[in-house]
């Protein structure tokens, strides 16, 4: 994934020698060496953050394509499953559960010295058919799902160094979304959860995730009061997770830095945990500046907020990217092309890294 370009003689205007050759004499406290942005990976790049990037990664294209695996291994020191840990897949039938997939990938992400962003134990959707084709009463329901949660966070215990416990529990309006389990079990399955979660691992950071929370908005305001209300309570919920899916025909969110400070004040940390910015096809130059300014300005509202653990992208290249399938019309979403080139979104992340503070701010 090296490209040598233009992008070298800027970098090197940018940065200067202190951050490319280094200081003349070492300081007392020795700063983290930046790397060279031209030859580098994101991995290494975002090293001397503190803040970590990551991937979803595809398994099949991970099993199947050398390119791929390669790029998945040198570029990212975080991966989360795009599938292969979601319900409908490690629990096929009630009771019956199949990790193998996973597996794989946690021993790939092992190999390569990367941490596993589990994904994800409650959501509406990716069920299997035995859950949603019949009728449920909260007393046959709950079991269903502790069993659930016990089971899988328990298969990997201090094997995941974050969990999504629950995803996409809220309407846009700050209303809890209408699901089977908001049906069946009431507002209290999101506490159980994370109580079930942290009980099976008690180490792993437990999330909340949603999409549209990147900016401060009544979705996130929603999302913001009942996890300082749950920690009240004392349920263990440590973290939020904006999703990050930006479309270049929307404004970018407002208030980032704002939103994800006032979890970290109130004791939480935070992670971008989808990050991709689409746009209608076939994609113009102002698109493809509005797609390096949308990734941007997250990347950047997250490394301004100490609490901000990580940066992930939902998939690194076109080629294997869940866009084109769900939203009609619409695509290169990712930071590389379907033939692995990197895009002006790519080059705006390298710089985005190298030239953040090493350390993270103090708030
Ligand atoms: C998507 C995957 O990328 C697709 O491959 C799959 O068909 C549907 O789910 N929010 C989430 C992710 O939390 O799990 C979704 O992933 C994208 C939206």
């Amino acid at each position: 994934m090296r490209r040598p370009s233009a992008l070298g003689a800027l970098l090197a205007g940018l940065l200067g020698a202190t951050l490319v050759a280094g200081p003349l004499t070492a300081p007392a406290t020795a700063a983290p060496r930046v790397p060279d942005p031209t030859t580098s990976t994101l991995r290494q790049l975002a090293a001397h953050t503190g803040m970590r990037v990551g991937t979803a990664v595809d398994t099949s294209a991970l099993a199947n394509d050398a390119t791929y695996r390669a790029a998945v291994g040198a570029e990212f020191d975080t991966v989360t499953p795009e599938n292969v840990m979601k319900w409908e897949v490690v629990e096929p039938e009630q009771g019956r559960f199949d990790f193998t997939q996973a597996d794989t990938l946690v021993a790939f992400a092992r190999a390569h010295k990367q941490k596993v962003r589990g994904h994800t134990l409650v959501w509406h959707s990716q069920l299997p058919a035995w859950l949603t084709s019949r009728s449920w009463t909260a007393a046959e329901l709950r079991p269903v799902l502790r069993e659930h949660i016990l089971t899988e966070v328990g298969h990997f215990r201090g094997r995941i160094w974050a969990w999504d416990v629950v995803n996409e529990a809220f309407n846009e309006d700050g209303s809890l979304r209408d699901t089977i389990w908001l049906q069946v079990l009431g507002p209290s399955y999101i506490a159980d959860a994370f109580r079930w979660a942290h009980q099976a691992d008690p180490k792993a950071i437990l999330f909340y995730n949603d999409f549209n929370i990147e900016g401060v908005n009544p979705k996130s305001d929603a999302v913001f009061a009942l996890l300082t209300q749950l920690r009240r309570q004392g349920v263990p919920v440590q973290a939020v997770g904006a999703q990050g899916h930006l479309d270049t025909q929307f404004p970018i969110p407002t208030g980032i830095v704002q939103n994800l400070r006032r979890f970290a004040d109130a004791g939480m940390d935070s992670a971008i945990t989808e990050a991709d910015v689409r746009s209608v096809l076939p994609v113009d130059a102002t698109e493809s500046a509005a797609q390096s300014a949308g990734y941007s300005a997250m990347l950047q509202g997250c490394l301004l907020v100490r609490r901000c653990l990580s940066f992930t992208v939902w998939g690194f290249t076109d080629k294997y990217q869940w866009v084109p399938s769900v939203f009609a019309g619409e695509g290169s979403a990712a930071l590389w092309d379907e033939n692995f080139q990197p895009k002006p979104a790519y080059d705006q992340v390298r710089i985005d890294l190298a030239l953040a503070p090493s350390g993270r701010p103090r708030a």
